[in-house]
């Protein structure tokens, strides 16, 4: 693999996905490893991420010198950058000038095998105070901007390379095509992390783990679990049975996408628990989130304990599928071992005790990945274009209590909504929007001759790229209209649509 060594920004992950869409597999792995951890991973090379230290302050992380003389390539940045250039011999000083944000960045001669035939006056993002002054002996300098005399260097020979700039950020419209180069040009790795390849390599690891033996898979109708539950399929057949617990808080068509559109494209056995009556007696009257999130849990958790045990009565299903991706794997330390406790959190919270080894084959990928793989399954574009839905459903949309018929108004008002997201081509610039009804509220309106006195529904579109924070999205009014004008001609109980235009912070993206 290439080791992309986290110095603490926001950026490691980034740099490995990006990494990756070059088609070379990338792990993310603490800036404390020793050399001796790295080198036995065997990698390919080495990249060093950005952090928010100064190499000078006091208890900077640092790098090996180890690593630099094991003859691995190495590519710093940003912070790694001057790390990388320090630890060669170059010189890394306070220079006063900072640069934060797009920055022009100048080739110098050629421009080295990096920024060769590129722009020679480049945008690229810059958040750095110290700046790299010397570069290291036997090294050139490759580009420069007003804040850094050495905004990049290479030594081909040695196949180490710094840039100052952040070539991971969309921001950089070059950075891309200087990290294919590293990777392919000077680090000399040949691409080959392709989506079949990711797929075959899956298969061949489910096959051996599981053996002859029995796996359940527990379908949320969301992307991970559907594509964990295809790759597990494609192992081992007919000895996967995937259970979809239907708790009645489904949107409008979710049923019928697991039960039909999965089934047909990968033909997998289907345990359906009509779990409906049992998850609307236990929310009765019930208002508060966080009572209404743990009922739902803990109603799911028993469904889901039946449905195993009635299986486990008819073979011996030893195999417990889960969709754990690398993201989860990377925040929770990153380590080999599994069962951390978001681990869990796909089939909506299993207990501990469930009697299970886990099979987690897209614990190595990121989201993106996951949705081609999905493809490359041939599972349609309904389920692997699905945006990010609670495990709560719209139990937590519905402000106020939530019965047969708030769910009922939900739904066809949430049904229009996405319709109409979907039509104006909306999906890929969204991350969620889901859509909320205040049940507890009402106000009056006018319809037709009369006054009416209904509930509002609120839309919250949300572009974001991990949900950890969020911005509301600016939804073109034409679009707006015609999902108002249709949820209150089609949805009686409704008489107003509200755009709910909050960030996250300070507001969450769903409402409870
Ligand atoms: P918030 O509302 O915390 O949501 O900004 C962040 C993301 O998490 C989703 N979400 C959940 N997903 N179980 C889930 O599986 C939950 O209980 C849950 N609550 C929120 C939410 O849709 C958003 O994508």
């Amino acid at each position: 693999p290439v080791l992309v060594m986290d110095f603490g920004a926001q950026y490691a992950q980034l740099i490995a996905r990006r990494v990756r869409e070059a088609q070379v597999y990338s792990e993310v792995v603490p800036s404390t490893s020793t050399a001796d951890e790295l080198l036995a991973k065997n990698p390919a090379a080495i990249i060093l991420s950005g952090g928010p230290s100064s190499v000078y302050a006091e208890g900077a992380p640092g790098m090996d010198s180890k690593l630099v003389e094991a003859g691995v390539p190495i590519l710093g940045i940003c912070y790694g950058h001057q790390l990388l250039a320090k630890t060669l011999g170059g010189v890394v000083e306070p220079t006063g000038v900072r640069e934060f944000g797009r920055t022009d960045v100048r080739t110098i001669g050629e421009g080295g095998v990096l920024h060769a035939g590129l722009p020679a006056h480049q945008t690229a993002w810059m958040s750095h105070n110290d700046s790299v002054t010397e570069a290291p002996a036997g090294s050139v300098v490759t580009a420069s901007s007003d804040g850094a005399a050495v905004a990049g260097f290479e030594d081909v020979e040695r196949r180490f390379a710094g840039v100052q700039y952040h070539p991971e950020v969309a921001h950089s419209p070059h950075g891309q095509e200087v990290l294919r180069r590293f990777l392919h040009d000077i680090a000399g790795i040949r691409p080959q992390w392709t989506t079949s390849s990711i797929v075959d390599d899956q298969v061949r690891r489910i096959a051996e783990q599981i053996g002859d033996g029995r796996a359940i898979c527990g379908l949320s109708g969301g992307v991970d679990s559907a594509v964990a539950g295809a790759l597990v399929q494609r192992a081992i057949g007919d000895r996967l049975t995937c259970v979809f617990v239907d708790h009645g808080l489904l949107r409008a068509g979710e049923r019928t996408q697991v039960e039909r559109d999965f089934v047909s494209a990968t033909g997998v056995n289907l345990v359906t628990v009509d779990a409906r009556e049992r998850f609307l007696d236990a929310l009765a009257g019930v208002t508060d989130p966080e009572e209404k999130r743990k009922i739902i849990g803990r109603e799911f958790i028993r469904v889901f304990e039946q449905a195993e045990r009635d299986l486990k009565a008819q073979g011996d299903y030893k195999f417990l599928v889960q969709g754990t991706l690398y993201p989860d794997v990377v925040e929770s330390g990153g380590g080999e071992g599994t069962a951390n406790i978001k681990s869990h959190h796909n089939v909506g919270g299993l207990p501990d005790d469930l009697q299970f080894e886990l099979v987690e084959p897209l614990r190595l990928l990121f989201k993106d990945e996951v949705r081609r793989v999905g493809l490359e399954l041939g599972l349609p574009a309904t389920i692997v274009g699905r945006q990010p839905f609670p495990g709560p459903g719209l139990g937590i949309r519905i402000i106020g209590e939530v019965n047969q018929q708030s769910l009922e108004i939900l739904r066809t008002a949430d049904a229009i909504a996405r319709e109409e997201l979907t039509a104006a081509g909306l999906d890929q610039e969204i991350w969620q929007c889901p859509v909320v009804l205040l049940a507890d509220v009402r106000s009056v309106g006018v319809q037709g001759d009369g006054r009416t006195y209904g509930h509002p529904i609120v839309l919250r579109p949300v572009s974001s790229e991990d949900a950890m924070t969020a911005d509301w999205t600016r939804l073109p009014y034409e679009v707006l209209e015609r999902i108002s004008t249709r949820i209150t001609n089609e949805v009686p109980e409704v008489n107003r649509v509200v755009l709910d235009v909050t960030s996250k912070p300070p507001g969450t993206i769903e409402w409870e």
